[in-house]
């Protein structure tokens, strides 16, 4: 263990001479210094020794140049600095484009010891005392040097998802949106992952939340918020504040937390993921409280209220690829089915819906490792199952929609927290199962099925469809062409729970006056396709 010093200089190669004096200057006043760092490297161990080091000081004097920004090992060197809570203090020693460093860097005040007129003789390095500019920095440095300061530590509270199955093309998107492109450095942005339930936003942003480039970035920590449907912003803010500071935290008065909060994350390069977003004052209240340099990702199946944050290029995340489903199907399964087209062909049929899929493939790890059944033989069962009782075949039967938790083990609690939105004109969200099957559906032919079974004027029904699909429960939602579309599995699970579906086909067709080919409008593309099957 090495001993406790009070400064680390951090620099690159191009600075060594400034660093040597720096270095002969600050023990001159009395401090204790890390050693030179090149007497370290060349051992196995070398990273190992540099973070001890790092971790064994108060400061770490980081020594700014061009050079230096482009180091990968002083920025290895900031970087964990920063995240194990080691103070750092630029000093510049080469002039830098302030618009390339890292973000943090360019809100600090930079100790600027260039070596101005007269440097040779009488600038930093010489330090005469004949030049008060400079006398006064540098007792100002060593002033600061001196301070004994109480860094917080970087904070990574993101719960680690478990059995991640990678979906590349919305992956790279989030990255994209979150990291400068060319240096990779944080973007102090508010984004979102957006859609249906169940899709696997949460599990996204988990992801998200331990990629190693990301959490690089964001060196002063990840928080991880689960905001639901709690109404106070203070108890969230609250929750953040306990994360920050490791330590309990009651504020009452939402302005006292909010300032709290601003404090402790001012000039920090943070992400906090707000996972499962519903109410958008208490979010604005609870997005008030971070610094100007925190990003933030939202999830939530409120499209309206992304908007409305002012969330940034925000990615929509539905349906898995085959692959991706493939994948998530057999990933319970020791042993891989060395043929995948059956179990491809089941993942379709649960609409690459991850919830699904999850659901499905801790049945088949369960059929084969506590009944005995071969892959294939617990695909076979799993399909006996889906015919005889439908999609909810593998839901958790105790699974409630009260409880968050328990909101992926059932198709029905995932449904009914989006459901529960529309209060009593769910039942309209569950008529229109009787609709083709993965079909276009115009808006006009919701407003003749409504106007039939509860007669909603046109606009009402509108008002209606916009409500659903802000509760992203469409597939998707075109205003222009005024159609919309369900998918698969959804539409299935709403047709289950129709009473009567023969007599709400009639009531469908009657509203239309047809009952037979010729009667049909000839501006009604849904029924010209369609009308057999709602005949039968
Ligand atoms: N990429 C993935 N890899 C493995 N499992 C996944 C993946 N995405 C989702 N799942 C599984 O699907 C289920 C639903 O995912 P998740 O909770 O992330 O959805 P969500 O979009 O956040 O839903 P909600 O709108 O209800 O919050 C979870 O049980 C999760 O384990
Ligand atoms: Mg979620």
């Amino acid at each position: 263990m090495p001993e406790r010093r009070d400064v680390f200089i951090s620099y690159s190669r191009t600075n060594t001479d400034f660093a040597r004096k720096l270095y002969a200057k600050l023990q001159a006043q009395g401090f204790t210094l890390w050693r030179d760092r090149s007497d370290m490297e060349g051992g196995e161990d070398w990273w190992q020794q540099i973070q001890e080091a790092i971790e064994n000081v108060d400061t770490l004097v980081l020594v700014v140049s061009p050079g230096a920004l482009k180091s990968p090992v002083v920025t290895d060197e900031w970087r964990y600095a920063r995240s194990i809570g080691t103070r750092v203090i630029p000093v510049l020693a080469a002039p830098i484009n302030f618009n390339e460093a890292p973000r943090w860097l360019r809100k600090n005040d930079v100790m600027d010891f260039r070596y101005a007129r007269g440097f040779r003789r009488r600038g930093f390095l010489g330090l005469g005392r004949h030049d008060p500019e400079h006398t006064l920095r540098w007792e100002k440095f060593i002033q600061q040097l001196k301070t004994p300061h109480r860094q917080l530590r970087a904070r990574f509270t993101v719960p680690k998802p478990e059995n991640f199955i990678e979906r590349p093309r919305e992956y790279k998107a989030l990255i994209d949106t979150l990291l400068d492109r060319n240096n990779r450095s944080p973007i102090a942005i508010t984004t979102a992952l957006q859609g249906g339930g169940g899709f696997g936003k949460t599990t996204l942003a988990q992801a998200i939340g331990h990629d190693p480039e990301v959490r690089d970035a964001f060196s002063d920590g990840i928080l991880w918020l689960t905001v639901g449907e709690t109404p106070s912003a203070l108890t969230l803010i609250n929750q953040l504040i306990e994360q920050l500071t490791d330590g309990p935290a009651s504020y009452t008065s939402p302005n006292a937390a909010q300032s709290r909060l601003r404090e402790l994350t001012d000039k920090r390069d943070i992400l906090v993921i707000l996972d499962d977003v519903w109410d958008e004052d208490v979010t604005r209240d609870l997005m008030r409280g971070l610094s100007e340099t925190c990003a933030c990702l939202l999830t939530s199946r409120r499209l309206d209220i992304v908007s409305r944050l002012g969330a940034r290029s925000p990615i929509t995340v539905d349906e898995m690829t085959t692959a991706e489903a493939t994948a998530l199907l057999v990933s319970r399964l020791e042993e891989k089915p060395r043929d995948l087209n059956p179990f491809e062909r089941m993942a379709a049929k649960l609409g690459e819906w991850p919830l699904l899929l999850n659901l499905a493939s801790a049945k088949l790890c369960e059929l084969v490792q506590l009944d005995g059944f071969s892959a294939e033989e617990a695909l076979t069962e799993l399909e006996r199952r889906l015919e005889a009782k439908g999609f909810t075949a593998f839901d958790d039967e105790g699974a409630s929609r009260e409880n968050i938790g328990q909101r992926d083990q059932a198709i029905a609690a995932s449904m009914a927290v989006s459901l529960d939105r529309l209060g009593d004109r769910r039942e309209r969200f569950f008529e229109l199962g009787i609709f083709y099957e993965d079909a276009r559906i115009p808006f006009e032919a919701a407003a003749t099925l409504w106007r039939a079974t509860c007669g909603m004027d046109e606009g009402q029904s509108e008002e209606l469809l916009r409500q659903m699909h802000r509760l992203s429960l469409f597939v998707s939602y075109d205003a222009r062409a005024r159609a919309f579309r369900l998918h698969d599995v959804i539409r299935a699970y709403a047709r289950a729970q129709i009473n009567g579906l023969p007599a709400l086909h009639r009531k469908f067709l009657d509203a239309y006056g047809v009952a037979r080919w010729a009667d049909l409008p000839p501006e009604e593309p849904y029924l010209w396709d369609h009308l057999a099957y709602h005949l039968i």
